[in-house]
């Protein structure tokens, strides 16, 4: 099976080429991608309607990319998978148009796939794959979760965060302290150069014996700090960045080990954008490795959107039988 996947939920334009036999894990064949991030950076976030045109404009190029790469032809394309949802709604309908259409054009299923299973399912496309079942921690820009995963479409929500998602946090914290945009891997890396041990911070739920997270509270905190500091702000922003980081982080480790606990799984999935925090990798890494625990991530270049893990999705869905052969016909939704 060989299925094209196309990714417009937010400002990352991505397509790529899966293929998938009945059993075994499915081959990335190619991808293109392009970051839309220089063009949001003077608004401060991300403009929906910028993003929308965009995506028009990047789609059919990256598609031809992607094809070349993978050295195949567009009408050996047998399916053609798409994010439905959640994201952008203008932004959505473009990468549902197209790939509607171009499963019309060639007589082959559409599929609308679950942005945040792409995530999910990502690190299968790594070097050493996971195995079922396992605990996942999805961490990104609109999300925190966590998961008990024991298959494809077999998914049971452990926790969750109440309010901000951990990259929300990263980035809302960044705009604090002037790091412009995307706050995260700016903060991040300012935070190398700082000690976190400088400001006390709160971990909030933290112990509150559930899995679910709290980050708007953190976020007040680091607001009261930027304005206590004032003119000293710029001295002491290393700092503020690497205590914010080791909150966050410190909340998201405890929370990731106590699910495993729970659960009695041996195995973490990392996936979405904040798991590409260096951070949060070293503090599970060691307190797994402590537990006899594996962990694992997607490939660093799958850790932000993409197409790659939408055609993924979508080819481990075909194996479990989990989608109908005729697909939806030429009706499409999105899911914002
Ligand atoms: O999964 P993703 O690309 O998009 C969403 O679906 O949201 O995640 C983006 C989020 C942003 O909040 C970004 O700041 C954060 O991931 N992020 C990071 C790092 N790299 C990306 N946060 C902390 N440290 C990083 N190194
Ligand atoms: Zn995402």
């Amino acid at each position: 099976m060989l299925l094209l996947g196309i990714e417009s939920s937010c400002d990352e334009t991505g397509v790529a080429l899966v293929h998938a036999e009945r059993d075994g894990v499915p081959r990335l064949l190619g991808a293109a991608l392009h970051s839309q991030v220089a063009m949001h950076r003077d608004y401060g976030g991300v403009v929906p309607e910028l993003a929308s045109r965009d995506h028009i404009r990047r789609l059919l190029p990256l598609l031809r990319e992607a094809l070349a790469q993978a050295g195949v032809a567009l009408h050996e394309v047998q399916a053609v998978a798409y994010t439905r949802g959640p994201g952008l709604a203008g932004a959505l309908l473009v990468g549902a148009g197209l790939a509607t259409a171009l499963a019309c054009a060639l007589g082959v299923p559409a599929l609308g796939v679950h942005h945040l299973e792409g995530h999910l399912l990502s690190p299968f496309l790594s070097a050493d794959p996971p195995a079922f079942p396992f605990v996942a921690l999805l961490v990104s820009g609109g999300h925190t979760q966590l998961m008990r995963v024991d298959g494809v479409g077999r998914y049971a929500l452990l926790g969750e965060t109440i309010d901000d998602a951990a990259g929300e946090a990263f980035d809302k914290s960044a705009k604090l302290l002037g790091l412009g945009y995307p706050g995260g891997p700016a903060l991040a890396r300012l935070a190398e150069q700082g000690d976190a041990a400088a400001f006390a911070l709160p971990r909030p739920l933290m112990h509150s014996g559930d899995l679910d997270f709290s980050f708007a509270g953190l976020k007040t905190a680091v607001l009261t700090q930027v304005r206590r500091l004032g003119a000293e702000l710029e001295a002491r922003k290393a700092d503020l960045a690497a205590a914010t980081q080791a909150a966050i982080v410190d909340v998201l480790v405890h929370k990731a080990l106590a699910a495993l606990r729970a659960t009695g799984l041996k195995r973490l999935v990392v996936a979405g954008g904040v798991g590409a925090n260096r951070r949060l990798r070293a503090q599970l890494d060691e307190a797994c490795a402590r537990h006899g625990w594996r962990v694992h991530y997607p490939e660093p270049a799958l850790c932000t959107d993409n197409g790659a893990m939408i055609a993924l999705a979508a080819a481990m869905r075909w194996q479990a039988g989990g989608w109908p052969p005729q697909g939806e016909g030429l009706a499409f939704d999105v899911r914002p």
